[in-house]
């Protein structure tokens, strides 16, 4: 089936906001995370079945180091801190994917900062 598009600046936003200062973003922005450990953005996320779910994440880094963030769903780490490398500067965005399983119904997608160089700016998840 074709993904769904869940926009960061419509999640749950845990020390961070939605910006709309840098361009290339889909919808009306991205969500800028603090740059601390243990920021993070929450996407509900409904699946139609138990199974794998690929999950793609369009974010942009534009420091010299990755920002690693932890994925979790339901509230298990599926890919601990996943690197989000630089994209150049900010108005560069990219797309890292994943596959995981998911339950039917409503998932919850976490991405949490683990180190003070805070999340990468998040722009969505397809799933
Ligand atoms: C800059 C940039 C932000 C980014 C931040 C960071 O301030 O404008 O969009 O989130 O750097 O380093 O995290
Ligand atoms: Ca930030």
């Amino acid at each position: 089936a074709a993904a769904t598009r869940y926009e960061a600046e419509s999640a749950t936003i845990v020390e961070g906001a939605a910006e709309s200062n840098h361009s290339g973003y889909s919808g009306t922005g991205f969500v800028n995370g603090d740059n601390v450990v243990g920021s993070y953005v929450e996407f509900t996320v409904d699946a139609a079945a138990a199974g794998t779910g690929k999950i793609a994440i369009r974010y942009s880094n534009g420091t010299a180091d990755a920002r690693p963030a932890d994925v979790a769903v339901g509230g298990t780490v599926v890919s601990a801190a996943r690197a989000f490398n630089a994209t150049t500067d900010w108005n560069t965005w990219a797309t890292s994917t994943l596959t995981t399983p998911v339950k039917a119904g409503s998932n919850k997608i976490r991405l949490t900062s683990t180190t003070a160089n805070g999340l990468p700016n998040l722009d969505y998840l397809d799933v």
